[in-house]
């Protein structure tokens, strides 16, 4: 979590958006029907989908306007980023455990998180992929991109969309759910766009608790 939130200092945030994305992937997986251990791994791990960013210069991210296309390949690449740092695969990480002076702390420090790492790393990947297929890193398109990556998709947009931002204005509630529509089948799963729109309301209302980077 200070991970994700020093992510967010560096994008000009003030930290409520992981924590919006951690209540509503929740509230999205939940309505889905997945099960309390699906629920709880997406609540713990969206909030680390941007962990990549702290990779991308602040002066690029802060920039108000529109980026240019240089830019944006730079921004595009916090996906990888976030993808290595949250990797249980770090290069010489292994041997930086190896020589802690008390080795019983190994456990402790390199096996609980594993589940969650994955599952974070996966999304940090994904969470910029589109149902079509014209997203990126990979240009994946629907199955092929992990169900946490569509969930974490859909929620990171809506929260975005609501919030004001260096380069755009907040937009209206109805707005949002207007585009969203507009996008299902080809930014967002349309499965996952029917059950947000049903709990639509829970959604404004988890978006409104955190309301304090929208002015
Ligand atoms: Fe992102
Ligand atoms: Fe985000």
């Amino acid at each position: 979590m200070r991970l994700a939130i020093m992510a967010e200092y560096h994008d000009h945030e003030t930290g409520n958006h992981v924590l919006r994305m951690a209540s509503l992937s929740k509230a999205l997986a939940t309505a889905c029907g997945f099960d309390k251990n699906f629920i709880e791994t997406i609540y713990l791990t969206s909030p680390m989908h941007d962990v990549g960013k702290i990779g991308v210069p602040a002066a690029i991210l802060q920039k108000p306007g529109k980026l240019t296309q240089k830019e944006w390949t730079v921004v595009k690449q916090h996906c990888k980023f976030g993808k290595e740092i949250l990797s249980n695969n770090f290069p010489h990480l292994d041997s930086f455990w190896k020589e802690l002076p008390d080795l019983s702390l190994l456990n402790q420090v390199t096996e609980v998180p594993n589940r969650f790492l994955e599952t974070a790393s996966k999304i940090a990947y994904t969470h910029h992929e589109h149902w079509d297929g014209k997203g990126y890193p990979l240009g994946l398109e629907r199955e092929q991109i992990p169900i946490e990556g569509r969930i974490t998709a859909l929620t990171d947009a809506y929260d975005v969309m609501r919030s004001k931002r260096p380069y755009k204005e907040a937009y209206p509630e109805e707005e949002v759910i207007r585009i969203i529509k507009a996008e299902a089948g080809y930014h967002f799963d349309p499965y996952l766009v029917k059950v947000l729109i049903g709990i639509r309301k829970q959604v404004n209302s988890i978006f409104n608790q955190y309301l304090e980077n929208v002015e």
